[in-house]
This record gives C-alpha cells, structure tokens and sequence, in this order.
C-alpha cells in the first residue's frame, strides 16, 4: 500500500490519489484519525431550546444524543446502552425526562446518568432483586463525549481530550463563523432553526462534499441550469454574483471560504437582489450595515460558503445554513442541513428565506441536486480496478497563493484555483498521519491573534 504521503501530493504534483475516496481500509483509518479527534459540528442548540430536549446527530459513524438536561446544561452522550448496545434513542428529537433502553429497560437521565427507581418500571428492573444492588450505576451511565464546546449557537464535540479548544482549532475562521452565526447583531440565540433538519444520503465518498463548499467555484458549469431557471434570492436572475469573487484559506488548519471583494459593498440591499418587497430589503440592508460596523475592519471578503475541517460546511449569507456530513462507508455518506433566519425577523423575511432554501439547497434543492450527481458518479467512475488507481488533479493555482493583508494565517488565490481544496487534504494527511494530537501541527500563536480582534457581542 502507498503512504498517506504517496495518496496526497498537493504540493508537488497538485494530484490526490482516487484510493483516498473509495478505499474501505482507509476509511476506517479515517473514523480513528479523523471523525476521533477532530471538533466536530454536532449540531444547534436551536434544536434543544427546553429542558430536557434531544436531537440525534453522529459523531463519524458513531450515533450520539445531544442533550439539554433538566438543569439547562448541554451534553453529546453515545447513543448505545451500556447494558447490550441497544441503540437507546431512536427518535430523530424531542423531549423525555429518561432514555429506557427498550431491550431491557435500563433508563438513563439527559445527562446521561444510569438512574433507579426501585421496585419502578425505570431505573435498573431488577435492582435490588436480581442484581442484590450492588451493580454500580455511576460506573455504566452512558459514554459522555469528553470535549464538548459551544459556539455561538452551534455545538461541538471532540472524542480526544488532547484536542486542542475550539476557539484554537477555528483560528480566524471563526470570523467567518461569526458572519453567519451574528447575523443580525451579534446576540448567541438570535437565529432560530426553521424546517427541521433535512437528511438525505448520497452514494459518494463523505470528502467530495466538504472539499465542493471549501472553494470550487470552478464547478459553476454545473449550475447553468440553476441559472436558467433563476433562483436568486429574489426567486429571479441568476444566482448571486457580484463583486470580485474570490477563495481565501487557512492552509495550517484546513479550513476556507469563497468569497466577494470588497466586504464594504457587500451586496445585499443595495442591488436589487431581494425583490420588490419593501419590507425585506430594507431589513437586509439594516443588517448589511450593522454587519459592515461589526466586521468591517477585520473582514477581508463577504463570505457566501465555506468548510470547517472535517465535515460541517455553511453559507454565511442567503442561504444561511449549515451543511455536515456523515460518514457511512467509504463510498456513501448521510447530508444533514439546518436552515437559521433571525428569530426576531418580520415574517415576511422568515418566508422569503424559507422558499429560498426550499428551491436552493437540500435534496429538493436544485444546486444540491446538481452537485449530488457530481459526487455519486465521480465515486462510482473511481471504484473500478484501473480507475482506482488514478489520480485526482488539483493543480489548478499550484504556487500562485498570496498572504492576506487582514488575516495572518490566510492566503487567497483569485476566482478560480484549487488552493482549498489543496489545503483540505493537506489537512486530511496530517491527521492521518498522526498518531495523536501532538503530532497534528497547529499555527503558532493562534488563538493569540483572535483574541486581538475586537469582540462580537
Ligand atoms: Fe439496554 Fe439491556 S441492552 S438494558
């Protein structure tokens, strides 16, 4: 077998070997090396606003229950009974005051605690009489992920207690983030969840997804028939273009966006793009300049998508969404999208985005339908004996990256290039190469710079 460092040459040769995308040894390296120790997006806590409320999300192919338990507190628990394995919560979310394990009944609070109610129906049946109560319920409540963080609304989780914080581990990416998550002003539960979470499974290797929304602007030719439809946000034209696009990364941490210069004359509101409606542009435009006062001086690009290493992607303007994936095989992987608007917007701004996102994005959406036969058949045409053992090309840029004036981690590479891409899978080496944290490097001083940026409320 060829090394990591075989598989992914981005540097010199700009190739990334096909094996990486349809091999099933690999992949399990993978669920190890990556979906193990990376941060990652599990989920909103829109989706557990009450005491008590629960949501299913994976953490790799590992299920695990995001929990808010009755004192408010948030936890990623695995979704398995420590009793025999049965998948405890089966429901996508709602609200329980105990998960019973349907197998034998072991019950188990949202904090994830083994509790007991002798001689009841929940608890351990049998506690007292067929265990003699000495089974030590603190030692078999259920497996609490250990690194749990939350950002803005959005919450993360890590199996490695080595991972570095989550503020560490964005970097200036986390302005980005900041851009889609304060969308308004700036408050942490300011955006609210609107359609529930769309789920839909594609036959294709998880990387294709994120790698698409961390800088491929060069695949516009799959979208032509987007574009003669029209589905701007106004449901006419073109889809939104203007400005100077552009892609700009952080190569050290994996992480990039696509992008419109200059930040200043962000489009929104002032070009016509959301409709006639009165109402609506005016509240876009409020937002733009509020958006332009808070960023405005750290902010190198208006940022339309971008990809946090490994597997969460989102638009921080219309449509404002998160988009993750999860893992099912080397050659087939789950799509979760949540769609936020602000919580206080007039309803007229709810719906406009609502039907945006319902013609835009997600499995009905034409962009993602698009896109979706773009990664099943690339992994398809890559499983067969010969074909496996080419290469992807990712020359496109190779050494024609630039640093970036605002941002001291970042390099931006024009319109269309493959520089994020590179660094993606630049990426996805160290980490497979690492037998730890420690060997996963990390840029110096980050952290540092962010926390010179003034503070978003
Ligand atoms: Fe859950 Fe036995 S497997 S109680």
């Amino acid at each position: 077998r060829k090394s990591i460092d075989e598989l992914v040459d981005v540097d010199i040769e700009g190739t990334v070997a096909r094996e990486i995308f349809v091999d099933d040894e690999l992949f399990e390296q993978e669920l190890e090396h990556i979906f193990g120790r990376a941060w990652l997006f599990v989920g909103h806590i829109g989706l557990v606003p009450n005491p008590n409320d629960y949501f299913q999300s994976r953490m790799g192919t590992d299920p695990v229950i995001l929990t808010r338990d009755k004192a408010g507190g948030i936890h990623v628990l695995l979704n398995t009974c420590t009793h025999r394995g049965m998948k405890l919560c089966r429901s996508d979310q709602g609200n329980t005051r105990t998960f019973t394990c349907p197998y034998h009944g072991w019950s188990f609070s949202t904090d994830g605690r083994l509790v007991s109610r002798p001689g009841g129906l929940y608890g351990v049946p049998g506690y007292e009489k067929n265990y003699h109560s000495e089974l030590d319920k603190e030692k078999w409540g259920l497996i609490p992920v250990p690194r749990v963080e939350t950002y803005k609304g959005t919450v993360w989780a890590s199996w490695d207690i080595e991972a570095p914080s989550l503020l560490d581990y964005l970097g200036d990416m986390r302005l980005y983030l900041d851009y889609a998550l304060d969308y308004r002003d700036g408050r942490p539960d300011g955006a609210e969840v609107i359609g529930g979470v769309q789920k839909w499974r594609v036959k294709a290797n998880w990387k294709m997804i994120p790698e698409n929304f961390i800088g491929d602007l060069y695949h516009d030719v799959s979208h032509r028939s987007v574009d003669s439809v029209g589905i701007g946000p106004s449901g006419k034209g073109r889809r939104d273009k203007f400005g100077n696009r552009v892609t700009l990364c952080f190569p050290q941490h994996g992480h990039g966006v696509i992008g419109q210069l200059p930040f200043y004359e962000e489009y929104e509101g002032v070009s016509g793009t959301w409709g006639d409606d009165a109402e609506t542009r005016e509240y876009h435009e409020r937002i733009h300049h509020s958006r332009v006062e808070r960023f405005g001086d750290r902010m190198r690009v208006s940022m339309s998508v971008g990809t946090i290493f490994p597997s969460m992607s989102f638009h921080g303007r219309q449509p404002r969404t998160i988009a993750w994936v999860h893992p099912l095989s080397a050659t087939e992987t789950e799509m979760w999208r949540i769609f936020l608007v602000d919580r206080d917007a007039p309803d007229s701004v709810k719906d406009q985005a609502r039907r945006y996102y319902m013609r835009y994005s997600g499995p009905g959406g034409l962009t993602e339908s698009d896109d979706m036969e773009n990664w099943s058949y690339a992994t398809r045409a890559s499983t067969g004996w010969r074909s496996r053992q080419l290469q992807f090309n990712y020359q496109m840029g190779l050494g024609h990256a630039r640093p970036v004036p605002e941002l001291a981690h970042a390099v931006e590479n024009g319109e269309y290039n493959e520089e994020n891409a590179r660094a993606f899978y630049r990426r996805w080496a160290q980490f497979m190469n690492a037998d730890s944290w420690k060997e996963i490097p990390m840029p110096v001083g980050i952290g540092n710079r962010a926390s010179t940026h003034r503070e978003v409320r």
